[in-house]
């Protein structure tokens, strides 16, 4: 049988359509020879993941659930979430990108100065949608309706304290959820 637009595009929440596509999808898409529905549920039907970071200025300022507000309004659904400081050993491999970079003692000093909220989320292109929503590094000049541009400003540390991180990739996702929520890592 096969798959309609609406079933692939949607996550479960399109008007008429009832259930949620990952438990649809297998049945309704038996194996074929040419195709196998394993390979097409993995490219088209699973939603992807990001690792979300609701760093210790935006705690500070009780912007947490203004952050996830604006996450759920735009559809992505929190599977995980945790309050928690993070320490130097889980910064260096958050942010292994960086940790020769001549900033990376003040990311820590940053990153470590309160508690901060780590999210999983999880939608159909979350990352893209979520690098968007959180905008530019630099709040000054991120665009207005981003979470950057909306809520942030520089406090006189430049780009530095810019309330959310979001994953850069699908791979950097995973990566980083494996290092904040093991139980989650696949
Ligand atoms: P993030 O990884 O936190 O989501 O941010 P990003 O991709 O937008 O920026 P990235 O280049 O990965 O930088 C990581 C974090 O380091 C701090 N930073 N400060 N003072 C500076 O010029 C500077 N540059 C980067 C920011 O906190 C940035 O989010
Ligand atoms: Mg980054």
């Amino acid at each position: 049988m096969e798959v309609t637009g609406l079933a692939k595009r949607g996550d479960g929440r399109h008007a008429g359509f009832p259930g949620p596509v990952r438990a649809v999808v297998p049945s309704a898409a038996p194996p074929g020879p040419s195709r196998p529905s394993a390979e097409r549920t993995a490219m088209t039907d699973v939603p992807g993941r990001i690792l979300i970071l609701i760093k210790p200025d935006a705690v500070k300022r009780r912007l947490i659930g203004e952050i996830l507000r604006r996450i759920e309004a735009k559809g992505y659904d929190i599977i995980a979430l945790d309050r928690l400081r993070a320490t130097p050993e889980l910064l260096a491999e958050h942010y292994a990108e960086h940790v020769d970079r001549p900033f990376y003692p003040s990311i820590v000093e940053y990153m470590t100065s309160g508690p901060l909220v780590a999210a999983i989320v999880e939608g159909h292109r979350v990352v893209e949608g979520l690098r968007s929503l959180i905008g530019a590094t630099e709040p000054t000049t991120a665009v207005p309706g981003t979470i950057r541009g909306d809520l942030g400003r520089d406090w006189g540390t430049s780009a530095m304290e810019n309330l959310v991180h979001g994953s850069d990739s699908p791979e950097s996702a995973e990566r980083e959820i494996a290092i904040w929520f093991p139980r989650f890592a696949r």
